[in-house]
């Protein structure tokens, strides 16, 4: 589908108040997005597990403007309480949608949201928090053409949600998703995520992801300034052909489930990201102390347990802990008496693949 097609049209009349409540889930990168061009369509085909319990809950609130005016009128609230610091970043995402979605500009919108995880937890909430404002902007056009199928819902709130925020494209669709073109998987591309499109082992099944929280701190650089470190990067070039070999590698052992090839390319994804970072212009180090000793005792009790426990990071300290279901007693005994320790107030969360956005 082309950008065009996701104009909308065909509306009906607009109803004076619509409210619509979604809620939305984070997801974790095994093959990495970094580097972006000036749209934010991604240098490299990525590829991600859903998750189930990290969620962002949206509720819209839209009032029809008693006078005609082409801005966007919105106020957000996070727990309840006014949240003008979110003000900026949701400014300009609905100023860039609004070519999409021009109905917006008839409305007043109330926008009240909170998250299932701690606010101070470290966990990035973009991805879960762009998602859960397209799909209750979606529900909107719906409600305004009501013509507009399944599919299409899907595809644009995607689309939308990328425009907010790369990664949070892929939170449209459960399980597993992958963003940006790539020439041996049918359907992917550069403007939208797609649904896996392939068959997945079962030892895939309910995988589950520790996240054990280091630094509960918000990111020290932010994603877009990271991605631009990209653009003048020596390693760039590199890094955008591996990460394509990477997501093709993933496609066979997705399939035939062999969780030591998982695991190793799902760790070199994880440490290239932060090698890239360490090699840029400037330079950051995000990992801690406390991540690289986790890194290193994970590794270890894979070795002596056979386990098949593996890692992955986002662009911080905490650490991603990735595990088969059947494993959950033994992983959670090893969490608790060898890594938990290195977790800031000893914290960590439990999450797993889940089955993507629930309207409620
Ligand atoms: O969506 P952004 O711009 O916050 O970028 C996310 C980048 C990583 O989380 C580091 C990797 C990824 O693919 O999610």
């Amino acid at each position: 589908m082309s950008e065009k097609s996701f104009i909308a049209k065909n509306f009906k009349k607009f109803p004076n108040q619509f409210d619509i409540t979604w809620s939305s889930p984070s997801n974790i990168a095994l093959v990495k997005y970094w580097g972006k061009n000036k749209d934010q369509t991604p240098k490299n085909t990525s590829i991600s597990f859903t998750l189930n319990n990290s969620r962002t809950i949206t509720k819209v609130e839209f009032s029809k403007k008693t006078k005609s005016s082409s801005d966007i009128i919105f106020d957000v609230y996070y727990e309840n309480s006014k949240m003008d610091s979110f003000r900026e970043k949701i400014h300009i995402f609905l100023n860039k949608i609004l070519k999409y979605c021009s109905y917006l500009s008839e409305y007043n919108l109330k926008i009240l949201t909170n998250n299932t995880f701690p606010h101070s937890s470290g966990i990035a909430s973009s991805a879960s928090g762009m998602s859960a404002l397209a799909l209750c902007i979606m529900s909107l056009e719906k409600k305004l053409n009501p013509a507009v199928e399944n599919d299409y819902f899907n595809k644009k709130a995607s689309f939308l949600s990328r425009i907010g925020s790369g990664s949070a494209c892929r939170s449209i669709y459960g399980g597993i998703n992958v963003w940006g073109e790539h020439e041996k998987i049918e359907g992917s591309t550069d403007l939208y995520s797609i649904k896996y499109p392939y068959d997945v082992s079962d030892k895939f099944k309910d995988y589950n992801d520790a996240i054990l929280l280091v630094d509960k701190k918000a990111k020290q650089v932010s994603s877009s300034d990271g991605h631009e470190l990209m653009n003048n990067h020596i390693y760039a070039d590199s890094r955008y052909e591996i990460a394509q070999k990477n997501a093709y590698k993933l496609k066979s052992i997705l399939k035939n489930g062999d969780l030591y090839s998982f695991a190793n390319i799902i760790e070199q994804e994880a440490m290239m990201l932060h090698a890239l970072m360490m090699t840029g212009n400037p330079s950051y180090v995000l990992v801690k102390p406390e991540t690289l000793d986790i890194i290193n005792r994970i590794k270890k009790y894979r070795e002596t347990s056979k386990i098949p426990v593996c890692f992955t990071l986002d662009a911080g300290a905490n650490v991603h802990l990735l595990f088969p279901k059947e494993d959950m007693d033994q992983v959670e005994l090893f969490i608790e008496s060898e890594l938990k320790k290195f977790c800031k107030d000893n914290s960590y969360i439990i999450d797993k693949i889940g089955s993507g956005p629930i309207q409620l």
